[in-house]
């Protein structure tokens, strides 16, 4: 189980940055930067896949794909998390056709999928910022702002959400996404 990096507290939610890989960690649902077809790809897609077996992709299969900016729950069969939540960022086109909307859908759509569920904790990626090259400090900022808006709004249930970062400086840039909110 890794240890947060940095760990705010937003009403009775805890926000936490962590790094370390997705799969290994221990919450109700982990997000998948997935691609429209939901089924399956590389980054961390392609582990999600590997570690959940495949009954994650015969589930996906049934689910008819899924749009850019939205989301949608499977189990998580092998993997330590009851759930995987499919969201499908933007692919980065310049950032003028509403690429960071897109990317604040899919943390809000995932984050909604989790409240329907009373889900208590949650665990993102950083998505788009792979292979789809949405710039990495832009998405971070995006991310971290708009689950902070969601939690003010609606605290519903969700008690941890966690910015599973990959690398150091993915975590710098959700780190620094806290303090220009005020939060570290
Ligand atoms: N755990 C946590 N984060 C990870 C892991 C992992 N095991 N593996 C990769 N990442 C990070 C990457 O370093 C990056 O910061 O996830 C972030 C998203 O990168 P990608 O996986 O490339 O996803 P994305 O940029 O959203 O592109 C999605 O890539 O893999 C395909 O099928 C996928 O077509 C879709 C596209």
């Amino acid at each position: 189980m890794s240890t947060p990096l940095l760990a705010a507290p937003i009403g009775s939610t805890r926000l936490e940055i962590c790094i370390a890989d997705i799969t290994t960690l221990n919450v109700d649902a982990i997000v998948n930067a997935a691609n429209r077809t939901l089924l399956g790809g590389g980054g961390v897609d392609g582990t999600i896949h590997r570690a959940a077996g495949p009954e994650l992709l015969a589930e996906c299969r049934a689910l008819g794909g899924c749009e850019t900016g939205s989301a949608k729950m499977t189990r998580g069969y092998r993997l330590k998390a009851k759930h995987v939540i499919h969201a499908v960022g933007p692919v980065w086109g310049g950032g003028h056709k509403g690429e960071e909307d897109l990317l604040a859908a899919c943390y809000r759509t995932a984050l909604a999928l989790a409240a329907e569920r009373s889900l208590s904790s949650i665990a993102f990626p950083a998505i788009s910022t792979g292979v789809y090259r949405f710039p990495p400090e832009r998405a971070a900022r995006v991310a971290v702002g708009t689950v902070v808006a969601e939690i003010a709004n609606d605290p519903r249930g969700i008690k941890r959400v966690v910015f599973c970062c990959f690398s150091p400086d993915s975590a710098e840039h959700h780190r620094d996404a806290f303090t220009e909110l005020g939060l570290a």
